[in-house]
């Protein structure tokens, strides 16, 4: 989509990409199709040289008033962000009107977690149903400024069925691998419907990344996984979007699920430019919360020893991954996590926690927060289990303020919830489990239905044992 474009006040900042390893920080021009560095193979990230912006109390401003103006750029809560986008004024920009996601106060989640408050922001409200539409209208629009002729991307499902949308949108061939049997059926029925070519792989998502590593070589094909920087760009406005609707008053602590660790890194980019350009004066402590048998960088995170000097931490070349990851959270069902770098230095430059949640905190959380009338996905209840534990560890303070991050929308796995309700639901730890073995989950909010005649009397008579 093409919009009628005036001349900007706030000008985009001048962007480049840039290596993370702070021993290199090579640079690249911000339109020079590579995945890696070229240098030292290290992750790449986009400068966005933010210092740059001035008068932030009129870019506020700007920000807050777009959300009311007509413009479709203006429509889409991460164009609404531009200035802090590594794009040309006249970008092709293919949108959804992704963003837009609403804040809940979750008083019953709170109680749950032994809080005052809790506050939930709901990213399963974007067009297709999860946070990673805030990527992709970044990622597809560089795609199509490339002249891409095909996007590809490894997924447990999500990143797929939000890629194939975009590139449907912008008439791009999209090819998406998914790990054979671990993908949730809605999900594989979203990128049936938006048309992408769809290739079962006999192998797990950490087999679909590195695939699709292999193939990023080929120089028509474009990748879509978070290692591509400009992923992060666009989910980086999660951040900016937070901020705006709390009036920029900083959270003391932000908490989100970790699967690929994209989305962490994302915020944390998001919020530590904020911080640069004086928009906020303080990042809040941002956490991530995985699930026991798919926890990799949990696990290196309670191995490091502290106290110790956090570059020092940050510092390792790699991290133990699990070589059979299992969580009924298909979502975050992954061993080799790409992005785990960035995510890290992240968690350790805003002083915040890495943890693992079990299957059962994670269902029971995810029920609690559906009896808040709010639906999300398995992974996404995650944010609500990590907060109760780190509250009950005393990482969290009852009074502190709180925001967790849903990732995904209910009916992205409507099998786990009917499961849970009617008390079938189970799980197979295999070998890289914690002791849960192939077990029933004994889910402590349960809500099945009841089975009754048809009739008034026994309606009324059921209702009457109820209560
Ligand atoms: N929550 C949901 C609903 C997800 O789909 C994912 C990742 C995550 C959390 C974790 O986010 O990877 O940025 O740390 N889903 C990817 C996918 C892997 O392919 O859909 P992350």
């Amino acid at each position: 989509m093409n919009s009628p474009l005036k001349k900007p006040q706030h000008p985009p900042a001048p962007a480049v990409q840039k290596c993370i390893a702070g021993d290199c920080a090579a640079e690249y021009e911000i339109n020079e199709p590579i995945y890696a560095c070229r240098k030292c193979g290290g992750t790449l990230e986009v400068d966005c040289r933010v210092e740059a912006l001035s008068d932030l109390a009129a870019l506020r401003q700007k920000w807050q008033a777009r959300a009311m103006s007509n413009d479709p750029r203006d429509g889409s809560g991460v164009w609404r962000y531009r200035e802090v986008l590594p794009f040309a004024a006249d970008a092709p920009i293919v949108t959804l009107f992704e963003g837009n996601t609403p804040l809940y106060d979750a008083p019953k989640c709170a109680n749950y977690a032994g809080l005052a408050s809790l506050t939930l922001k709901h990213q399963g409200t974007n067009p297709t149903g999860s946070f990673k539409d805030t990527g992709m209208t970044t990622a597809v629009t560089q795609a199509v400024i490339l002249g891409a002729r095909a996007i590809v991307c490894a997924s447990t499902g999500n990143t797929a069925a939000s890629l194939a949308a975009y590139a449907a949108r912008a008439n791009v061939k999209c090819v998406v691998l998914l790990p054979e049997n671990q993908v949730s059926p809605a999900k594989l029925a979203q990128s049936m419907d938006y048309g992408a070519i769809i290739l079962e792989v006999a192998g797990n998502f950490d087999d679909c990344m590195h695939l699709t590593h292999e193939l990023s070589d080929i120089p028509w094909i474009y990748v879509a996984n978070s290692i591509n920087p400009f992923r992060i760009e666009g989910q980086k406005t999660v951040a900016y979007e937070l901020m705006s609707h709390c009036d920029w008053q900083v959270p003391d602590h932000v908490v989100v699920p970790g699967g690929n660790m994209g989305n962490s890194s994302a915020l944390g980019k998001g919020f530590e430019e904020m911080r640069r350009m004086g928009l906020i004066d303080r990042v809040p402590k941002l956490s991530i919360v995985q699930a026991e048998g798919a926890a990799p960088l949990a696990r290196h995170f309670s191995s490091l020893a502290r106290p110790g000097s956090e570059s020092e931490k940050s510092h390792v070349a790699k991290i133990e991954t699990v070589a059979d990851p299992r969580t009924l959270a298909t979502a975050i069902r992954i061993g080799a996590p790409v992005s785990w770098k960035k995510a890290l230095s992240a968690v350790l430059r805003s002083h915040g926690e890495i943890i693992a949640v079990t299957e059962r905190e994670l269902a029971d959380a995810k029920a609690m927060i559906g009896l808040e009338g709010i639906g999300c996905e398995p992974a996404s209840a995650a944010t609500v289990a990590g907060i109760k534990k780190l509250v009950a560890q005393g990482k969290i303070h009852k009074d502190e303020s709180v925001v967790g991050i849903l990732t995904g929308h209910v009916l992205k796995d409507p099998d786990y919830v009917s499961h849970y309700h009617r008390g079938t639901l189970s799980f197979d730890a295999g070998a890289s489990g914690s002791g849960e073995k192939a077990s029933l989950i004994p889910g402590g909010f349960r809500n099945s239905p009841v089975r009754v005649a048809a009739t008034k009397e026994a309606i009324v008579k059921s209702l009457q044992r109820g209560s």
